[in-house]
């Protein structure tokens, strides 16, 4: 059985959690593609060229992705991200993830509308600035970063733009998608909202 759900929109948005949920609620394999860029980001900042670290990625870079959560390769992924040979070299793996057998749910910037625009379920997931800013601001203090609201919403602000606006696969809603504004939503009702178009889309 193939069965893609493609989960876009910006960074803090609620992917990551919507996307784990409905893997395990379906018995998906999950992939945060946000981790790719991460891990090219942080070859980057370790001196090598981005293109050949796209282009070299393993499974080992992957290995923590803890260590690559944090704001500096963050910030990193989303330059790397602008380049459109280190999207090349990543969407192959992608791809191929998104078809697998047994179903899979994939979340970053573009996957529903070029990585895998034949995805039966689509979701933008977006939330304010400020409410994403605020989340991501509990995040980094719960991993013992020092930072503050200020700097968190500057930040969330430059990506936002940075993913939205570049050339190759920027950022965008695809227009089969559905649109999910988590502004005001719990995690639960997030939750559902998004197995409730799955479930609607399996008895389809
Ligand atoms: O989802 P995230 O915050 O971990 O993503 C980090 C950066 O990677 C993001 O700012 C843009 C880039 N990215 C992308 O361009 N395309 C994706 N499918 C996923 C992430």
């Amino acid at each position: 059985m193939r069965f893609t759900v493609a989960i876009d929109g910006p960074a803090a948005a609620g992917k990551g959690t919507i996307g784990r949920a409905v893997a395990a609620r379906f018995g998906f394999a999950h992939l945060d593609t946000g981790l790719l860029y991460r891990a090219v980001g942080r070859r980057m900042l370790d001196g090598e060229p981005p293109i050949t670290a796209a282009v070299a990625l393993t499974p080992e870079d992957l290995s923590d992705p803890d260590a690559l959560r944090t704001a500096e390769v963050a910030e990193a992924a989303s330059k790397v991200a602008v380049i459109p040979e280190v999207r090349a070299a990543l969407l192959d793996f992608q791809r191929a993830f998104a078809r697998r057998a047994g179903g899979a749910v994939l979340d970053g910037r573009d996957i529903g509308t070029v990585i895998c625009p034949e995805a039966e379920v689509k979701l933008f997931v977006t939330a304010s600035a400020e409410v994403r800013a605020a989340r991501r601001l509990k995040e980094l203090l719960a991993a013992g970063f020092e930072t503050d609201l200020g700097t968190v919403l500057a930040d969330v602000l430059a990506r936002d733009a940075r993913d939205a606006e570049r050339a190759t696969a920027p950022m965008v809603a695809a227009g089969d998608a559905l649109t999910l504004d988590t502004s005001e939503m719990s995690v639960e009702e997030a939750v559902a909202a998004a197995v409730a178009a799955v479930e609607s889309r399996q008895g389809a």
